[in-house]
C-alpha cells in the first residue's frame, strides 16, 4: 500500500524514528513506513551486516537520513551509544519503537532456565532498557513509544510460557509507563500484531504446510502483513491519536478472537517434526 495515498508525505518530517530489531521482518516494515512519510530512522540490531542492508532498504524510500547501529537491547551501554548517536546524527528521538524479540517453540518442561531467561531479557528487559534510555530524548520532543507484542501475552498459546510471560510483561509495563510519563507529554501504546505473513516469527512457530488452514481460521480470512503493522504503528504515532495512551492495539484480522486451539494443534506437529531431525531455529 502507498501510504502517501492516505497520510501526506512529509506527515514525519523533521522527526526521528529509533525502532530497535529494526534489521527485519515487522520492524523494518515499520520502519519503511515512517521513512515513506518523510522520518529520519534509526534502526538497531545485533547484525551490523543485517542492519546495513536494511538501511538502504529505508533509503531507498526517499526519506530523511538512516542510522543502522548494531546495538544488542540487553546491554544498556550498546543502547546509550546508538541513542547518543541517533541525537549527533540524527536529531533528538521522536518516536522510539521497541521491536526486537526472540522466538522459539518449545514444551514448558524441556525449556532451560537460561532459555527463558533469555526471551524475557531481549523483549522484556530489552524494551524497558529501551524505553528508559531514551527517556530524556522522548521528554526532550514530548514523543511516543510503541512495542510490538503479540496474543501470546493475552492467552496461553502451546510452547510459547517464555514468549508469554515476556509479552505479558511489556503490555503490564506498558500501561504504567502511559501512567507515568504522561505528564511529560509521552504517550505509550503496544501494537499486538496476529500471524504476520513471510517473517522469521512465523517461519518459528508454524510448518509451512499449515499457513493455509491458519489463514483460513482467521475471521477476515488471510494473514496479516508488514504494511499491516506498519500502518498502525503511523496511526498510533501521529496527531490524530494525540489523546490515545496506554492501549493495546491488536492488529490480527480477528484471529485473537478463535483463540489458540487452532495454534496449538499445528505447533505440537511442528515439534514432533522438529524432534525427528528438522530444523530447530
Ligand atoms: N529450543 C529450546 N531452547 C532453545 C532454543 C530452542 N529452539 N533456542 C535456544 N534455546 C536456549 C538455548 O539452549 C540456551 O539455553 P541453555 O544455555 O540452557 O542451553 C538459551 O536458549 C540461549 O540460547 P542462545 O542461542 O545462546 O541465545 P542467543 O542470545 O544467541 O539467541 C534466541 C536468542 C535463542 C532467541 C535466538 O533464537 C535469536 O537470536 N532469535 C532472534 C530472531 C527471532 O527469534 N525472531 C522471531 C521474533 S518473534
Ligand atoms: P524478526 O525479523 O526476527 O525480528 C526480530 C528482530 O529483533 C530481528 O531483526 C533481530 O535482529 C532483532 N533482535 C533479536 N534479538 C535482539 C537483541 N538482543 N538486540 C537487538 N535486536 C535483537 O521477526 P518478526 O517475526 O518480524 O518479529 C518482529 C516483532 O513482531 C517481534 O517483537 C515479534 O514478537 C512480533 N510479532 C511477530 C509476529 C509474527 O507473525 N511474525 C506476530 C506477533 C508479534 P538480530 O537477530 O540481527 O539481532
Amino acid at each position: 500500500m502507498d501510504l502517501a495515498q492516505f497520510y501526506p508525505k512529509g506527515l514525519f518530517s523533521g522527526k526521528t524514528v529509533f525502532v530497535t530489531g529494526g534489521g527485519s521482518g515487522i520492524n523494518l516494515g515499520v520502519a519503511k513506513g515512517y521513512a515513506a512519510l518523510g522520518a529520519r530512522v534509526a534502526i538497531c540490531g545485533r547484525s551490523q551486516e543485517k542492519l546495513d542492508g536494511a538501511a538502504k532498504e529505508i533509503a531507498a524510500l526517499g526519506g530523511g537520513k538512516v542510522l543502522g547501529k548494531a546495538a544488542d537491547v540487553r546491554k544498556p551501554e550498546e543502547l546509550v551509544a546508538a541513542f547518543n548517536t541517533t541525537r549527533d546524527e540524527l536529531g533528538p528521538i521522536d518516536i522510539l519503537i521497541c521491536g526486537a524479540a526472540g522466538n522459539f517453540l518449545v514444551p514448558a518442561e524441556r525449556l532451560s532456565p537460561n532459555g527463558f531467561k533469555t526471551v524475557i531479557d531481549i523483549d522484556l528487559l530489552g524494551s524497558f532498557n529501551a524505553s528508559r534510555l531514551a527517556f530524556d530524548q522522548l521528554a526532550q520532543q514530548k514523543g511516543a513509544i510503541i512495542f510490538i507484542t503479540a496474543g501470546m501475552g493475552h492467552m496461553p498459546y502451546g510452547y510459547q510460557v517464555h514468549v508469554g510471560a515476556a509479552k505479558a510483561g511489556i503490555d503490564r509495563m506498558m500501561t504504567n509507563l502511559a501512567l507515568e510519563w504522561g505528564k511529560h507529554g509521552i504517550r505509550v501504546n503496544s501494537i499486538m500484531p496476529g500471524p504476520i505473513a513471510n517473517t522469521e516469527g512465523m517461519r518459528r512457530l508454524a510448518h509451512s504446510d499449515r499457513l493455509r488452514d491458519l489463514s483460513r481460521a482467521i475471521p477476515m480470512g488471510r494473514m496479516g502483513t508488514v504494511e499491516d503493522i506498519a500502518q498502525a504503528a503511523i496511526f498510533l504515532t501521529s496527531p490524530m491519536a494525540s489523546y490515545i495512551t496506554g492501549v493495546v492495539l491488536s492488529v490480527d484480522g480477528g484471529s485473537g478472537l478463535a483463540g489458540s486451539a487452532g495454534f496449538n494443534g499445528g505447533a505440537e506437529a511442528f515439534l514432533a517434526a522438529q524432534a525427528e531431525g528438522g530444523p530447530r531455529p
